[in-house]
């Protein structure tokens, strides 16, 4: 990959506001992208657990592409609402001349056994992770196919990998999400485009969902997964190691890799069955 890869492409990236989403914008920028950001940038449910993201995290995230000489979307959307969705992905291909990467990150967990598991809990994982995931699939599709070229990478996880005790409802969305990349796989391949996915584990993001933090509410403390075993001597992973791995997804070099499902889990996909 050359320093400016991505120049003349413009990328869309859910979940911007920080975090993975937020590396991932700025490394595409940095790779000579211009990019539409989009955030909820506000709670997603009433029981959440992980801080909100702002409006000012998402305007942090503007301002530091700005300074890179890229332009930039901003969009405060739910990747819950279709309508809302195809409203943000127009006007943001109406504002940066076209759309060829898509990010699909935005994402939330919480961990809690299945048998405290509450329906709403279950319904606003899936809702966020997986169709939210297809609603921003559906919207990004007829651009990129209009293009006969795009790249589509999503954000799954560890747990989209091997089942997680006390993460049941994010375990199932992470696999149903792949589930959903290698199908559109199938399906956008005849028309240039690739789906792929990437299967992070824990991410030393701050903010992290997965990572046990100050702000996490005592009665979480027992229902917490065990740390996966890494085979390499680190016990999280870097925002910039996922970004690295989705630039590589979005670059020529990729231009063959699609329906596969990239694991950075510092060794612990030695685990796997296959
Ligand atoms: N952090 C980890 O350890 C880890 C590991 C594997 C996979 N992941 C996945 O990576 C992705 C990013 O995680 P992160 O750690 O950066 O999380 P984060 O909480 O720091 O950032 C997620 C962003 O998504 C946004 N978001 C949440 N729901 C939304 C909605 N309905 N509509 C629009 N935006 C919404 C949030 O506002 C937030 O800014 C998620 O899909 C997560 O499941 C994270």
């Amino acid at each position: 990959m050359t320093r400016q890869h991505l120049t003349g492409k413009v990328a869309l990236i859910t979940g911007a506001a920080r975090g993975i989403g937020r590396a991932i914008a700025i490394s595409a920028a940095q790779a000579g992208a211009d990019v539409a950001l989009l955030d909820i940038a506000a709670p997603v449910a009433p029981d959440e657990f992980a801080t909100p993201s702002t409006p000012d995290d998402l305007a942090a995230v503007r301002d530091t592409i700005s300074a890179l000489g890229r332009r930039t979307a901003v969009f405060t959307v739910d990747v819950r609402h279709p309508d809302a969705m195809r409203e943000a992905v127009r006007d943001a291909v109406d504002r940066l001349g076209g759309l060829h990467l898509v990010a699909i990150n935005a994402g939330v967990a919480g961990w809690v056994p299945l048998s405290d598991m509450t329906p709403q809990q279950w319904q606003t994982v899936i809702d966020v992770n997986l169709t939210g995931a297809f609603h921003t699939l559906s919207a990004v599709t007829p651009y990129l196919t209009t293009n006969g070229q795009g790249r589509i990478v999503a954000i799954s996880s560890l747990a989209g990998r091997r089942g997680m005790e006390n993460l049941a409802h994010y375990a199932a969305s992470k696999w149903g999400l792949i589930g959903l990349v290698k199908s559109a796989a199938l399906e956008l391949g005849p028309h240039g485009v690739t789906v792929n996915a990437v299967a992070p584990t824990l991410v030393d993001t701050n903010t992290a969902p997965e990572i046990p933090s100050p702000d996490l509410p005592a009665s979480h403390g027992d229902a917490m997964p065990h740390a996966p075993a890494h085979a390499l001597p680190v016990t999280t992973v870097a925002v910039d190691d996922v970004a690295e791995a989705v630039m590589f997804l979005f670059s020529d070099n990729a231009r063959h890799i699609s329906g596969a499902v990239l694991d950075i889990t510092a060794g612990a996909s030695g685990t796997w069955t296959a």
